[in-house]
């Protein structure tokens, strides 16, 4: 049996957007579990690069790869950087995402396409990219039962309206469609398509909605838990459904989100 405290040793794991926030921690989660670990950046090199030596410092396998997950053929190169790093590609996690908030009167369609072009277009470049590298890689020697796992960094707006927040609550809205018909599609290969949706994670996102007291008190309403989400919470579902563990786990969300989406306004209404 494997070892438990390292469900992910010898995977390699590519995570996009993984200089800050959530993908930091799912990239520095998935090191703690075993993997070698691409760590993606847009433009913080810094963040990036200090999350590679902290892996090193531990004894873990880590690169940094520049790359905008929009582009075509910053994609291409970031898997080819990770299989000449590592060797092989096992695991994707889709995670760079952006908002470009304003109502809708006032957003430019520059903010719309940003958007869709990161949060959406990306996943699906970066999805791409990973069947092809999964396909192409033979069976002996993998490391896990799938031919390979992918996760989508959805969020809670792929089923919440959002007002204010049109162009993100449809990118998310996209990619759990995106999530679940790759599932289907590439299931007959052995690869895995799994999403997870935090819901309110501190992280700089969203840090208006947590830096007062009186914004956390407003924010906290709506979490039936009762505290704000950290980035170890979505760190730790992506440790698992990248796993064995989660080995018969495919096309689903798993939402993070401390009951966000159990409709607290409900509680003493309807
Ligand atoms: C957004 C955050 C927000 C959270 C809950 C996330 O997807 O990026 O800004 O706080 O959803 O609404």
């Amino acid at each position: 049996m494997s070892n438990p405290s390292q469900p992910l040793a010898k995977h390699v794991a590519v995570v996009t957007g993984a200089s800050s926030g959530i993908g930091l921690a799912v990239a520095e989660g998935l090191a703690t579990a075993g993997a070698a670990v691409v760590v993606n950046y847009h433009s913080d090199a810094e963040g990036a690069e200090e999350l590679v030596a902290r892996v090193r410092a531990h004894g873990g396998r880590a690169i940094a790869v520049g790359a905008n997950v929009s582009e075509e053929d910053d994609v291409v190169r970031l898997f080819d950087e990770a299989t000449s790093a590592f060797g092989r590609v096992d695991v994707l996690v889709a995670n760079s995402g952006v908002q470009k908030d304003a109502a809708i009167a006032d957003m430019s369609l520059a903010d719309w396409n940003t958007v869709i072009a990161v949060n959406l277009t990306g996943q699906f470049l970066c999805a791409r990219e990973a069947v092809r590298r999964f396909r192409a890689q033979p069976a002996e020697g993998r490391p896990a039962r799938s031919a390979g796992a992918i996760i989508t960094m959805s969020s809670v707006h792929e089923v919440i309206p959002w007002a204010g927040h049109v162009n993100y609550a449809a990118s998310k809205g996209g990619s759990r469609m995106l999530t679940r018909s790759l599932a289907q599609e590439v299931a007959v290969d052995g690869i895995r398509v799994n999403a997870i949706a935090p819901g309110a994670i501190r992280t700089p996102i969203n840090k208006e909605a947590w830096d007062s007291e009186a914004a956390l008190e407003k924010l906290l309403r709506l979490i039936p838990y009762g505290r704000i989400g950290e980035p170890d919470d979505v760190a730790r579902a992506a440790v698992w459904l990248a796993s064995d563990q989660a080995d018969y786990v495919t096309g689903t969300t798993l939402f993070v989100d401390g009951g966000m989406t159990l409709y607290p306004e409900f509680r003493d209404n309807g």
